[in-house]
């Protein structure tokens, strides 16, 4: 009787302890090329799947080879849209090497172009209109899972099938998402993303900083969000009533999820509603390839490991570059992995090896690796933090050079500008890196308090998704300051009321005072006759 009673409690606690999702029916669209952001894709498409859950994803890259079994549907997006080609064709950018003499302006001007060209391309696909012409719409999906990414179109997709919106943001927080989630965003001393900038800021910083980020808001307000409104307007105006504003649309989404956590981010004012689940796309570390663990293992001097990201190719590097990082390498005792995808390299120092393709997180984890050499991706810079590796960043457009400014105050990195180095500045950095003990024991503070969480980040994306869906949305989590017009929301009207009172008293008083003088004269006056 009595252990009937134990029995019956446990299961109770168990119960009350685990909420109960049935398996949900979730539409994902993972429509923009970008090779990086399918590191944090992947990641979750896999664990929603491991969880029972059934995903329809419109995807930008196929997931076959993760052989993620029958409740994982593909909607391909065919050919891969090759936005670089825009890129080159708007802004005369030979090759990405060129990308660090993009002004912050132009760049934003990119994004814009290559959000509204993939989306497109992606809404034009067969699949997607059978999506969107579909009849049947009731209990279809249970949640749309969409990139926090130039794709706002593809949110219409949410009003279509009338289900709640978690969105994915590969970059992390940026200063416009307080636009959509009601929160103000000091610009005194959170850096916008593109900036070379810290949470510290000299004067002429905020200057700039306040400059970039008011223009980033009015530009999407006044000259991007028409152009993706025209694209939502275009190809969901046949079948919905009323098409939404992308404006609108942005302002419902009920969680959003963010490729970042502390220590690595600026600590700034947030809702409940973004959750940070940086490092999702870690897993624990596999065994290397044969030739590479036994390059490791016998570099007793420790290795060097050098990769400039899926983007920014190194064959792409010019002459006397390359020439330069070949003779500095071959001058160390170090051996050094190189990620260099073109075999026509020629002769290379016997302690350098090249490869196509390097398996850079389970690189990292090997304890023979000193430095790092990253372009710093926020992929890459999560990855080297977590082993606790130093840094060497050469940082060439959009959050890389914040990343790096972050790692180098978090005295973990050394940050070089590509078109300035030298065979003496990048043999001094390395060295530094590898002698300078201050590095390593830094990196391994930060990688202790980066691991430090309640919740793996797999496990806490997929809890928040389930979350939203268990909820049907997360309309309690919603800032109201969504809901007042921009003056409100600013309390320019309490402002100005306060402001109009107290010129008027100021005013009353004035007249008072003339209205006695004027008196007080005449009185005088009189006196005097
Ligand atoms: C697919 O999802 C269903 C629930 O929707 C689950 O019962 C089944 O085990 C899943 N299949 C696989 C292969 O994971
Ligand atoms: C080690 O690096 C720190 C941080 O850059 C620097 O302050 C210190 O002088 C360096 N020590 C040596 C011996 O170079």
């Amino acid at each position: 009787m009595k252990l009937q009673a134990l029995s019956l409690l446990i299961l109770y606690s168990a119960l009350v302890a685990l909420p109960q999702v049935r398996p949900a029916k979730i539409l994902a669209v993972y429509a923009f090329p970008g090779k990086s952001h399918f590191m944090m894709h992947t990641a979750l498409i896999r664990e929603l799947i491991q969880n029972g859950h059934q995903v329809t994803m419109i995807a930008a890259f196929s997931l076959a080879s993760q052989q993620l079994g029958s409740n994982y549907t593909e909607l391909l997006i065919e050919p891969v849209y090759d936005f670089w080609h825009d890129v080159k064709l708007n802004f005369g950018v030979q090759h990405l090497f060129d990308l660090t003499r993009m002004n912050n302006y132009d760049f934003l001007k990119m994004l814009e172009i290559i959000g509204l060209k993939t989306t497109e391309h992606a809404l034009r696909q067969p699949h997607v209109q059978a999506l969107i012409h579909a009849r049947q719409t009731e209990g279809v999906f249970d949640l749309l899972l969409a990139e926090q990414f130039y794709q706002e179109a593809f949110l219409a997709l949410a009003h279509k099938y009338k289900i709640p919106i978690v969105t994915t943001s590969t970059l992390g927080y940026e200063n416009h998402m307080s636009q959509m989630m009601g929160l103000i965003t000091p610009w005194s001393f959170v850096p916008h993303g593109f900036m070379p900038f810290t949470d510290r800021m000299s004067f002429m910083e905020r200057v700039r900083n306040t400059y970039v980020s008011l223009y980033e808001d009015l530009d999407r307000l006044f000259n991007y969000f028409p152009k993706m409104d025209a694209i939502t307007e275009l190809y969901f105006g046949p079948v919905l009533a009323e098409v939404p504003k992308v404006r609108h649309m942005e302002t419902q989404i009920s969680v959003m999820l963010l490729n970042s956590h502390a220590p690595l981010t600026t600590a700034r004012p947030t809702v409940d509603a973004m959750v940070p689940v940086g490092g999702m796309h870690i897993y624990p570390p596999k065994p290397l390839p044969m030739d590479m663990q036994s390059f490791l293992d016998a570099a007793t001097d420790g290795a060097i490991y050098f990769s400039l990201g899926s983007n920014v190719q190194s064959k792409e590097m010019p002459a006397h570059m390359l020439q330069l990082f070949l003779k500095v390498f071959g001058s160390m005792k170090q051996r050094v992995l190189w990620k260099f995808e073109d075999d026509s390299i020629g002769q290379l120092p016997p302690n350098v090896m090249i490869r196509k393709w390097l398996p850079q997180a389970d690189i990292l984890a090997h304890p023979n690796i000193k430095v790092f050499i990253t372009h710093g991706g926020l992929f890459g810079t999560q990855e080297g933090v977590h082993y606790a590796v130093p840094m060497l960043g050469i940082p060439f457009y959009c959050d890389q050079h914040l990343n790096m400014n972050k790692a180098v105050l978090g005295g973990y990195a050394i940050s070089l500008h590509f078109q300035s180095i030298t065979e003496q500045l990048l043999r001094h950095s390395l060295l530094q890196l590898i002698e300078n003990a201050s590095y390593a024991e830094n990196v391994q503070r930060v990688s202790r308090i980066f691991r430090d969480r309640p919740l793996p980040p797999r496990r806490s994306a997929v809890y928040w998704i389930e979350y939203v869906i268990r909820h049907k949305g997360a309309p309690h989590m919603r800032s109201a300051g969504l809901d007042l017009r921009w003056y409100q929301f600013y309390l320019l009207d309490v402002i100005s009321f306060v402001a109009a009172v107290g010129l008027a008293v100021l005013l009353l008083l004035l007249l008072a005072l003339r209205l006695l003088r004027g008196s007080g004269k005449k009185h005088s006056k009189s006196k005097s006759h």
